[in-house]
C-alpha cells in the first residue's frame, strides 16, 4: 500500500518544521512547496538527507510547482507573512488572504479530495477564505488553532502545579485571538478541574497567559512567531486523519448553528478522522462561558467582515 501524501504550502519556520515531523514520524511522503525558487527544494534535500541517520523512509521533496502535490491527502496551509512584533494578527488580513486564496486555488486543483488544514493566520478569517477558495464542504476545512492554544494553556497548567504535562488535559475554545475561551472547568490534571486546584486569581491568570501566548513568544523572538508549537498542534491533526484515530481536537470548524453559531469558524471541540472533522462535539457552556465565546464569535465575525 502505498503511504499518505501531505502537501506543506509555505516552507518556512511553521512548514518546515511541520514537514520534519511529518515525515521523520514515517507518517506520509510530504510535499514542500513555497512561491521562493530553491528554498522549498533545499529545505526538502536537507530533510531527506537527515532520514538516513533518523531512519524512516518517508520520501520529501521541495517544489514550486502544484503538479508535485497531486494527491494528496492532506494539504497544509501555512503560507504567509508571519507576525512582527506590534503587529496584530488582523494587520496581515488582507496580504494573508491573497495568499491563502491563491494557494488553496491551485492545491485543490490538484487535490480534490484532499483535507485542508489552515494554519495561516488570522487563523479563523484564513479559514473562511479557503472554503470558499476550494468550495470544500466544511468537513474537510480544518483550521490550526485550538490545539496550540490548549497545549500552550497545558504547559502553564503543568508549570504552575509542578506535574507532568501529560496529565494535563485543557480545553480551549473560540476564535484565535485575544478573546479566545479557555474552558477552566473542563481543563483538569489527572480528571480534577484545575479550579479545584488553584485559586481562581491564579486560574485567570494562566487563562491570560494562554491568551497572549502568540503574543509572548514573537515579542521575544522579535523577528517572527512561534513555530515548533504550531507544528507539533498541526503534525497531532494530521495524524489523528491520517490514522484516522478519531481524537477529539480543539479546531476551528464552520458552525451550522453548533454553540449557537452559524456560518462562521470558530475553535470547537471536533472529531477528527479519515473523513476531516466527522462530528462537532457540543458541549453545554455555563451562561458566562457563552457570553465569552459569543463574544469570540463576535469578533471573528468582524475580520470576515473586513476581507477585501
Ligand atoms: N505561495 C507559497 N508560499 C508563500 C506564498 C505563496 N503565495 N507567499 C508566501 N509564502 C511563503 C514564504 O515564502 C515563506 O517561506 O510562506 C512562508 C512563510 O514562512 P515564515 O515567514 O517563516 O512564517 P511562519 O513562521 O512559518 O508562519 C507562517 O503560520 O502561525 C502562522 O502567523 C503565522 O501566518 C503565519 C504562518
Amino acid at each position: 500500500m502505498a503511504r499518505n501524501k501531505v502537501t506543506v504550502i509555505g516552507a518556512g519556520n511553521v512548514g518546515a518544521t511541520t514537514a520534519q515531523r511529518i515525515a521523520e514520524a514515517g507518517l506520509a511522503d510530504v510535499v514542500l512547496v513555497d512561491i521562493v525558487e530553491g528554498l522549498p527544494q533545499g529545505k526538502g534535500l536537507d530533510l531527506a538527507e537527515a532520514a538516513p541517520i533518523v531512519g524512516h523512509d518517508s520520501r520529501i521533496i521541495g517544489t514550486n510547482d502544484y503538479a508535485d502535490t497531486a494527491g494528496s491527502d492532506i494539504v497544509v496551509v501555512t503560507s504567509g507573512l508571519a507576525r512582527q512584533p506590534g503587529m496584530s494578527r488582523d494587520d496581515l488580513l488582507a496580504k494573508n488572504a491573497g495568499i491563502v486564496r491563491a494557494v488553496v486555488a491551485q492545491a485543490v486543483d490538484h487535490s480534490p479530495d484532499a483535507i485542508l488544514i489552515i494554519v495561516t493566520n488570522p487563523l479563523d478569517v484564513m479559514c473562511h477564505v479557503a472554503m470558499a477558495a476550494s468550495g470544500f464542504p466544511r468537513e474537510r476545512v480544518l483550521g490550526m488553532a485550538g490545539v496550540l492554544d490548549s497545549a500552550r494553556f497545558r504547559t502553564f497548567i503543568a508549570q504552575e502545579l509542578g506535574v507532568s504535562v501529560e496529565d494535563t488535559h485543557a480545553f480551549v475554545l473560540g476564535g484565535h485571538g485575544d478573546t479566545m475561551v479557555p474552558l477552566s472547568r473542563y481543563s483538569t490534571v489527572a480528571g480534577v478541574p484545575i479550579t479545584e486546584l488553584m485559586t481562581p486569581d491564579r486560574v485567570r491568570a494562566l487563562e491570560e497567559r494562554t491568551a497572549a501566548g502568540g503574543a509572548e513568544v514573537v515579542a521575544l523572538l522579535k523577528t517572527g512567531s512561534a513555530f515548533y508549537a504550531p507544528a507539533a498542534s498541526t503534525f497531532e491533526m494530521v495524524e489523528s486523519i491520517l490514522l484516522d484515530r478519531k481524537r477529539v481536537l480543539p479546531c476551528a470548524v464552520l458552525l451550522a448553528g453548533e454553540f449557537g453559531v452559524d456560518g462562521l469558524f470558530v475553535g470547537v471541540p471536533v472529531v477528527l478522522g479519515a473523513g476531516g472533522m466527522e462530528r462537532i462535539f457540543e458541549i453545554t457552556l455555563t451562561a458566562d462561558e457563552q457570553v465569552a465565546f459569543d463574544a469570540s464569535a463576535a469578533a471573528v465575525r468582524d475580520v470576515v467582515a473586513k476581507l477585501p
